[in-house]
């Protein structure tokens, strides 16, 4: 097991991560494996990047990566509540995790859904003991808290990438991808009363991969290898869009806000969900001067310190590859 369970898992906060995994996901997962501060207890799987088999099975295929087949990973929500899964195989690949050849992943799902393992771990656990960091659309999480309305108290918080103010939309002209694929679960979880923090695109868009980064990365070994290779892969996508260099690290902002939040600023802020607009659907709208008397339920982050967070990675990232296989 990893360093969590090597005499650290006191202090360690204990996390799920529920993920669509995407190349960026990937990097999130390998850098919460690779933190002492963090109990990672499993993995909820969701359609979006991809559909569900493809999301599954690159889940697998990480755990692998970093040596850690025994972390339980749960086949989640095929679909999004309400209407047809959108995909973004234009971004991630037709695998979602294109970039490198890796072998296919020999371990196996954990059995039983998602959502059960969600319910039924924020029941046994301590309440407030438990962090979700959801980082696909939000299905899961709202399927979860719609089955068992009394978890949503139980969680500690949820930390989350999704959303945008001043950067907008990523897939439609006011939409990121994640709240995009599933706004009815996104309005329900920013219903809940949960302790939320959001990791929108305002932040996430300047967590950009540098030439230097990508290059030491290469040679850490076949973690740092793979990073490389899948950041060099979406960084073409994001460059022809924005006409700038990097690869935006969107997920893993999410789970280093976990290790280490003095990298992030935001405020708290009111956020509502829109459902319905014509043109407008699936944006998060952000009472960010406070212009209404909507109460807060999330904080919102917007700067992140971009040097900071890649010595923390490449550190973290590093240490995957040069610790033994048990
Ligand atoms: C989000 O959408 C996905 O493509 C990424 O994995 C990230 O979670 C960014 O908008
Ligand atoms: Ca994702």
């Amino acid at each position: 097991r990893g360093a969590a369970s090597k005499g650290f898992a006191n202090m360690a906060q204990k996390i799920i991560i529920d993920t669509d995994p995407g190349q960026d996901d990937a990097v999130a997962i390998l850098l919460a494996l690779a933190s002492p501060e963090l109990d990672l207890l499993g993995l909820t799987i969701v359609a979006g990047n991809v559909p569900l088999d493809r999301t599954l099975q690159n889940a697998l295929t990480i755990c692998e990566l970093a040596r850690r087949p025994d972390l339980p990973v749960h086949a989640g929500c095929d679909r999004p509540l309400r209407g047809a899964l959108v995909t973004a195989e234009h971004v991630h690949g037709a695998s979602g995790l294109d970039g490198i050849e890796l072998p296919v992943p020999r371990m196996l799902p954990a059995p039983g859904h998602a959502v059960d393992f969600l319910v039924e771990t924020l029941r046994r656990e301590p309440a407030g003991s438990i962090t979700l960091v959801a980082i696909g659309p939000l299905t899961n999480l709202a399927t979860a808290f719609e089955r068992a309305p009394d978890i949503a108290a139980r969680v500690a918080r949820i930390v989350l990438m999704g959303g945008a103010w001043s950067e907008l939309g990523n897939v439609t002209p006011a939409a990121e991808f994640n709240i995009h694929v599933d706004p009815e679960a996104a309005a329900r979880i920013f219903a809940s009363g949960a302790e939320i923090v959001v990791l929108p695109l305002d932040a996430t868009h300047k967590a950009l991969t540098s030439r230097d980064c990508t290059a030491t990365m290469r040679e850490t070994g076949p973690v740092g290898r793979a990073v490389a290779s899948w950041t060099s892969f979406y960084e073409r996508f994001d460059q022809a869009k924005y006409g700038r260099e990097g690869a935006p690290l969107h997920d893993p902002c999410a789970v280093a806000w976990l290790i280490q939040p003095e990298l992030f600023s935001g405020h708290r802020v009111n956020v509502e969900i829109e459902t319905e607009g014509r043109f407008t659907r699936g944006m998060t709208v952000v009472d960010w001067w406070a212009v209404t008397d909507r109460p807060s339920n999330a904080l919102f982050i917007r700067d992140l310190d971009r040097d900071g967070l890649f010595r923390l990675l490449s550190t973290r990232l590093a240490s995957l590859d040069r610790n033994p296989a048990p």
